[in-house]
């Protein structure tokens, strides 16, 4: 068939290569569907003539189309662990930014460095989960129904009573019983839990609603307060790149007996002047475990002890950066993620 009217031969020009591509979205394109419409608007004697011209042209396509078109079977074995691109014809691929315009965001870049530390310290990274219930929440963690001091949790629940955690110790249950067979062979349990925690909280610089933690646990024969200061004082050390001091005061957690707070100096780059307010900074809590947590896992507290902490690490990473505002973390601004 010669085509003999130029918008068909211009629609043919634009869509056949397509179809020879495979490409089976050229027969429902707006290209196609433009001749269909044109031909509406044509005098009676040259509609047949363009008609047969279009069908032609569609006909065309279709036979293009269908003789190479990728079909799923000539596809199989899909590897369904492979990138989506291998299992994907080219012109199906949805267009996606080039992966070297992104960055790692600061936050994921620090997890990175702090994980990187305990691991040199011997211990194991588990992630922790976005939804929980309010056994790992609160009784897993000796806090009954009741209990006051669920009150200083203060998150967000679903109507089908599932919660989203207000901090990363919902993971304590679940890490005690998943390595409880280390202490039997005579290892310790050692973990770290990074996770992101939520609260209804009154939001400015140094609250947001969405956080993140660092939950570590250790258990052993024979784990005391000083192992606890120490591997605590190690971990500030390397993540602030500077020896520091460390202060510890007692507290109140329902999972720890004793509780403390956990401060550290604050490092010289990190202050304005050198004021009594300014030596100390609030990191986290800490303390040994209940002895009611590790009993719920089945782990003998008169046997083994151990401590846990619990840090911000927005906390942590802003105070190593200079950032003023932990609302810059979830806010996708591309002016404060570029400077990363
Ligand atoms: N979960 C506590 C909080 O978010 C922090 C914490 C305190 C974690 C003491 C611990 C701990 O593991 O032992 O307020």
């Amino acid at each position: 068939m010669t085509y003999t009217y130029e918008s068909i031969q211009n629609v043919r020009a634009e869509l056949l290569p397509k179809a020879q591509a495979g490409d089976g979205s050229v027969l429902r394109s707006a290209a196609l569907r433009s001749l269909y419409d044109e031909l509406k608007t044509l005098p009676p004697e040259q509609k047949s003539a363009f008609g047969l011209q279009v069908n032609s042209l569609k006909t065309e396509l279709e036979e293009a189309v269908a003789a190479n078109q990728v079909t799923v079977d000539e596809r199989l074995p899909i590897d369904v662990t492979a990138p989506w691109d291998v299992n994907i014809a080219e012109h199906e691929r949805p267009a996606v930014l080039p992966a070297k315009n992104g960055t790692i965001h600061p936050l994921n870049a620090e997890i990175d460095t702090i994980l990187d530390i305990y691991y040199r310290m011997g211990f194991t990274a588990v992630p922790s989960r976005q939804l929980d219930d309010d056994y790992h929440m609160f009784e897993s963690l000796n806090f009954p129904e009741g209990h006051p001091a669920r009150d200083d949790y203060d998150t967000f629940m679903t109507d089908e009573g599932y919660i989203a955690p207000a901090h990363t110790s919902t993971m304590q249950n679940r890490v005690l019983l998943q390595y409880k067979d280390n202490l039997e062979k005579g290892d310790a349990i050692a973990v770290v839990i990074p996770g992101r925690v939520f609260r209804n909280e009154d939001l400015d610089v140094t609250h947001e609603h969405t956080f993140h933690q660092l939950e570590g646990v250790y258990v052993q024969k024979g784990a005391h307060v000083g192992n606890l200061i120490a591997v605590l004082k190690t971990y500030m050390s390397e993540f602030f790149g500077q020896e520091l001091q460390v202060k510890i005061q007692p507290f109140y957690f329902p999972f720890t007996e004793p509780s403390f707070e956990f401060a550290v100096e604050r490092p010289k780059a990190m202050r304005k002047d050198n004021s009594e307010a300014e030596q100390w900074l609030e990191i986290g809590g800490c303390g040994m475990i209940h002895p009611n947590v590790l009993k719920e896992a089945g782990i003998d507290p008169e046997v083994y002890t151990g401590f846990a902490w619990g840090f911000g690490i927005e906390r942590m990473v802003m105070l190593k950066n200079g950032i003023e505002d932990v609302r810059h973390f979830e806010s996708g601004k591309l002016e404060f993620l570029r400077q990363f």
